[in-house]
């Protein structure tokens, strides 16, 4: 954070951190919640993802999360003394992430807003724009992929950086034209009300080429309960077009959040992209600085169809799950 900035300004005393929600509800109740808590249990993230969002909002003023969810980024962003503002479709999800922002370490200024993704206007421009954990994948087709990274560009400053990072997709998996199914099989287990759950995971391919339907059957004490999620996935060739098309200049490809080279090993595409930056440098830059300061576990090396779930979300919890969220910022 430059001088002048947010944190500077809270350790000088001044104004307690304001947190504008926007349309999202006070909290979810009821399905909703459980629902809204089970998914961020779920998506608990990849190992080293938050602290290279961390690293890449270093320095700057503001950031937009696009899919912020219950805010596990968000909020320790905001703790840092980054302005944040988060993005998200969904009202449940955004009440946990006000929760967070609210939580005790508080944050520089945070604004949630129930939106969409592929189409919004703020009317501002932000020096970072993020999206992390595949949400480019949540959009259900390529063309939405597009129209998202295009929104991200009009609300980047001109000498801002867009970060994001997708699951490695091999060519093989996103040509697959033949329906599929997997049976359900134990991924996980999560902490729920204080007593350990199961979790399985079943995927199925419904004969478009990336589309991929994602049960999780979490073995609750009162009964099982099922969430879906339809992921569109696509290779980074095609991803890669969309950025640039978009009008990103600077393009720089990593192949996990340690800034290891991106190759056929690789289990992530993670992408800084800059705009007035014809040759790249400054993305180029960033990365390298990102690699050096890393402190990151490799990546699981696991086929597509078996890491849809992030591979933090092993033993997470329900107990304090804002708390945990806000402290992840002390501990990252
Ligand atoms: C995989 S989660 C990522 C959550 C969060 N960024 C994180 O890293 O933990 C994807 C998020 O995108 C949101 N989402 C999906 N489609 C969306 C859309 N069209 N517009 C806004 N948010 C969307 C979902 O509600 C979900 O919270």
């Amino acid at each position: 954070m430059g001088a002048g900035g947010p944190a500077e300004a809270r350790a000088a005393g001044q104004a307690a951190p304001r947190v504008d929600v926007g349309a999202a509800p006070d909290a979810p109740a009821g399905q909703g919640e459980q629902t809204a808590r089970l998914y961020a249990l779920l998506h608990a993230g990849n190992q080293g993802d938050l602290a290279f969002y961390r690293d890449v909002c270093r320095g700057a003023a503001t950031a937009l999360e696009l899919g912020c969810g219950a805010g596990r980024i968000l909020a320790p962003l905001a703790a840092d003394g980054v302005e944040v503002t988060g993005l998200d479709n969904d009202p449940a999800r955004l009440a946990f992430a006000r929760r967070a922002l609210q939580g005790p370490r508080g944050g520089a200024g945070a604004t949630l807003v129930v939106g969409d993704m592929r189409d919004f206007a703020l009317g501002r421009r932000f020096d970072r724009v993020l999206i992390p954990f595949n949400g480019l994948f949540a959009l259900g087709s390529v063309e939405a992929m597009g129209a998202c990274l295009r929104a991200a560009r009009r609300h980047l400053a001109g000498d801002g950086i867009l970060a994001f990072d997708v699951y490695r997709v091999d060519e093989q998996d996103y040509l697959d034209e033949e329906p599929w199914e997997s049976d359900f099989e134990p991924v996980t287990t999560l902490m729920w009300r204080g007593q350990a759950v199961s979790v399985d995971e079943r995927n199925a391919g419904d004969g478009t080429p990336g589309h991929v339907h994602v049960s999780y059957r979490v073995n609750l004490p009162e009964g099982p309960v099922v969430q879906h999620v339809v992921h569109r996935f696509a290779p980074w060739s095609v991803i890669e077009d969309l950025v640039r098309a978009a009008g990103f200049g600077g393009v720089e490809a990593r192949g996990g959040f340690d800034g290891a080279p991106l190759d056929e090993t690789s289990s992530q595409v993670v992408v800084l992209a800059t705009v007035e930056d014809p040759d790249g440098d400054r993305a180029r830059r960033a990365a390298g600085r990102l690699a050096a300061g890393a402190a990151c576990q490799p990546a699981r090396g696991l086929g597509v169809r078996r890491r849809l779930l992030g591979d933090a979300a092993e033993g997470a919890s329900d107990g304090g799950l804002v708390a945990a969220k806000a402290g992840a910022a002390r501990a990252g």
